[in-house]
């Protein structure tokens, strides 16, 4: 059964680690994703955003597909099946085809709108037990065609957000999406302090996982960070690996070009990824024992 997220993620801001939000993408992801925690008694959040959810068909058949992929494959850690960047509209459509997480993204919008959208969410989220996260100051980079300059948030404007009740809480602190360039500032952890402050402890949310210096993530995860999300290094890793079978001519030999096999190495590399950073970075490791 798939879990609201709230209940793990609460634990790991109690016991000061992070849970990680891992993006997917096809059944291959799903399936090393999960693998990887239940190697690791780690619980875990799959993220789905909406241009992944149109590639895999649908909201509707990404919650058959992890449903069905974690009950074959006998899963016990929990798992949150969870909408990253929403909109307002793929928020509501996410509640209704069973995600048991969403992500309601209003950063674009000015704030007012912004606070009156997410408190509507966060209202039918929890009327059916899911849980919700709200974004305020935009993070930068560009995901699924979408450009933000990745200000950093107003702890007042997430004290507000934080005050509806939302689960969690993604404030931009200097964190990009995809590759962060060479003259990267860093992590602002004295915004980060500041925002931990001003909404009372609630779990933050650092989005931009992959390729922050594991020193910074780790200061950030005692700032109040509970739930990291990563998407780009699990998908740097499955190219590299699948470049590399290739590069060695094994598609060619015997019948390497059997899908099943030419997607083997870039898979087995998600999952030894995902192993290693629930263990050795994030701290969820063994959490769900
Ligand atoms: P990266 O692709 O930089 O890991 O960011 C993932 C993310 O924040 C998804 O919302």
């Amino acid at each position: 059964m798939l879990v609201s997220a709230t209940d793990m993620i609460n634990k790991a801001h109690e016991g000061h680690y992070a849970i990680g939000a891992f993006n997917i993408n096809n059944m291959e992801w799903i399936k090393a994703i999960l693998l990887g925690c239940e190697a690791k008694k780690a619980p875990v959040m799959l993220g789905v955003s909406e241009g992944a959810g149109k590639y895999m068909c649908g909201f509707d058949n990404v919650v058959g597909m992890v449903k069905h992929i974690h009950d074959n494959l006998g899963i016990t850690v929990p798992v949150a099946l969870h909408l990253d960047h929403g909109s307002y509209e793929g928020a509501k459509a996410c509640i209704e085809a069973g995600f048991t997480s969403v992500m309601f993204d209003g950063s674009h919008y000015d704030f007012e709108e912004n606070e009156a959208k997410s408190k509507e969410i966060i209202a039918l989220a929890h009327s059916k037990g899911i849980s919700v996260e709200c974004e305020v100051g935009g993070i930068g980079g560009t995901e699924d065609g979408v450009t933000s300059a990745g200000e950093l948030a107003d702890p007042e404007e997430c004290a507000k957000i934080a005050g509806l009740g939302v689960d969690f809480l993604a404030a931009g602190i200097g964190n990009i999406h995809g590759k962060y360039p060479a003259d990267w500032a860093g992590l602002n952890f004295d915004r980060l302090a500041e925002i931990q402050k001003a909404t009372n402890g609630k779990p933050l949310v650092l989005h931009g996982g992959s390729g922050i210096p594991r020193e910074q993530v780790q200061k950030a995860i005692t700032l109040g960070v509970s739930k990291v999300n990563v998407n780009t290094e699990c998908q740097l890793v499955f190219a590299d690996a699948t470049r590399k079978y290739i590069e060695a001519g094994k598609d060619l030999e015997g019948k390497g070009y059997d899908p099943r096999k030419l997607l083997k190495p870039g898979t087995d590399a998600v999952q030894a990824l995902v192993e290693d950073m629930v263990e050795n970075f994030f701290g969820c490791a063994g959490k769900a024992e």
